[in-house]
């Protein structure tokens, strides 16, 4: 299939890479040169495991080529996919500027075309987006007719640091049409993929996104409010987990407890998700409480460190984590952005680590880094774990010991053996180890 991806971010990004793999012909369009010419050498402008390598693979077989024409990208497609970003307003809204322009620089292009066209909004929107505001701005400019467009929504359910894994092998296809034709479309696109689908109707399955990211969201403040209880009554939280889990009801997935969920997902729809309910007076409780609970977290760890150094004008505080999760250089809406925010405004000294995330951290705070581990933790009072790298749960326990002045640790992520770690000397702390 001819297919043109609006939208060279992230989800653009995978999305078109492998539907290149799988014998498509793709035009990533964007309006950012430098991003399209990363592309066209071959180099993926995001950071993304296993990207890389499938943008290559797709420039060589000539299945994938970005471009910043984006007329010429729609009129030689025959279906595009939206895929641009949907930001948050101040009042945590959603911001459908760029949908609105994507679906006017699509519509428009659309005049230099015949026939039929088809369009999937893959970008995350609030329920109606793709029916009441992407369809009527197609239809007008365009100045076709309703019949000759293919109009749904198909969510993304991709997750930072496996996207690619998940793109190529999805867990399920929510497919979201509002005709005959983009259902037929869709069909024979993703005909290959043998995962469970749904077809239903566009406002169905922009819900769909937003319920499960809402819903995962709520099970990780959930389950963070049962840790900040085992704190108080010498329960290990793991175990709770782990005895919870093997309730095939419950599943043991997403049942990590600590400093809480960051990206650019969870925080941002559950806040949007609130606001388009609230602005049709449908009450919204359980999402208010999600995200009260996630700020809770960091401040959490913030008294730990209290309880354990006393003031912390002056002690020096390894932070090791700044990315939101590993295997991602991405900081926003990151949990160390708090914490570190908060230990800094205390008159901490404050010194970070990452192995991917340590230019776009710095780029939110001006803080401290440190190039190596060894020398983050170089005689430091604490380290406080925010971000579960491999490189971090695996670290020498023994090194450790010797570099810190203190001997305090505290886990915000439950990653470390206490076991292992209390035997080495330390003084361990962790969201959900009472
Ligand atoms: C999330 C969803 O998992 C994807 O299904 C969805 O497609 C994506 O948002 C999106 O809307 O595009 P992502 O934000 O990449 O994916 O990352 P997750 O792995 O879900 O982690 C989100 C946050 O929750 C991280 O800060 C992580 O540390 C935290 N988390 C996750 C926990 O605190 N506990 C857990 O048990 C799991």
């Amino acid at each position: 299939m001819k297919i043109s991806v609006m939208g060279a971010g992230y989800v653009g990004l995978v999305t078109g890479a492998t539907l290149a793999e799988t014998g498509n012909q793709v035009t990533c369009l964007d309006i950012l040169e430098a991003k399209i010419t990363e592309l066209n050498q071959g180099k993926s402008p995001i950071f993304e495991p296993g990207l890389e390598k499938l943008i290559q693979e797709g420039i060589r077989t000539g299945n994938l080529k970005g471009s910043t024409d984006i007329e010429d990208g729609i009129v030689e497609s025959d279906l595009t996919f939206i895929c641009v970003g949907t930001p948050s307003e101040k009042d945590g809204s959603i911001d459908l500027n760029y949908i609105k322009s994507a679906a006017s620089s699509i519509g428009r292009a659309l005049r230099h075309k015949e026939k039929k066209h088809t369009v999937i909004v893959k970008s995350t929107v609030v329920p109606l987006t793709t029916e009441e505001i992407v369809l009527p701005i197609l239809v007008k400019k365009s100045g076709w007719k309703r019949e000759q467009l293919g109009v749904g929504m198909n969510p993304e359910f991709l997750k930072e640091g496996s996207a690619v894994k998940d793109a190529q092998k999805p867990d399920r296809i929510v497919i979201g049409s509002a005709d005959k034709l983009s259902l037929r479309v869709m069909r024979s696109l993703y005909k290959e993929y043998k995962c469970p689908k749904l077809e239903c109707n566009p406002r169905t399955a922009e819900f769909i996104k937003y319920a499960s990211n809402s819903f995962l969201a709520a099970k990780i403040s959930f389950v963070n409010e049962m840790a900040n209880m085992c704190n108080s009554w010498g329960i290990d939280f793991k175990e709770v987990a782990e005895g919870m889990g093997m309730d095939s009801r419950i599943s043991p997935l997403f049942l990590r407890a600590g400093a809480g969920f960051g990206g650019s997902c969870f925080p941002k729809d559950v806040k949007a998700l609130a606001a388009a309910a609230k602005s049709d007076n449908v009450e919204s409780k359980m999402l208010k409480a999600t995200l009260e609970v996630n700020e809770l977290q960091p401040q959490i760890i913030v008294q730990m460190a209290e309880e354990r150094l006393g003031v912390l004008k002056g002690k020096k505080i390894a932070i090791l984590g700044l990315a939101f999760k590993p295997d991602t250089d991405d900081v926003r809406e990151s949990r160390s952005e708090v914490v570190v925010k908060e230990l800094m405004d205390k008159g901490a000294e404050v010194v970070g680590h990452d192995p991917e995330a340590m230019d776009n951290f710095k780029e939110l705070i001006d803080v401290n880094t440190a190039p190596s581990i060894e020398e983050t933790v170089e005689k430091a009072d604490c380290v406080i774990l925010m971000t579960e790298w491999k490189e971090y749960t695996k670290i020498n326990l023994k090194m450790l010991r010797n570099r810190m002045s203190g001997n305090v640790i505290i886990d915000g992520r439950q990653a470390f053996n206490p076991e292992q770690i209390e035997k080495a000397g330390f003084d361990y702390r962790a969201i959900g180890l009472g």
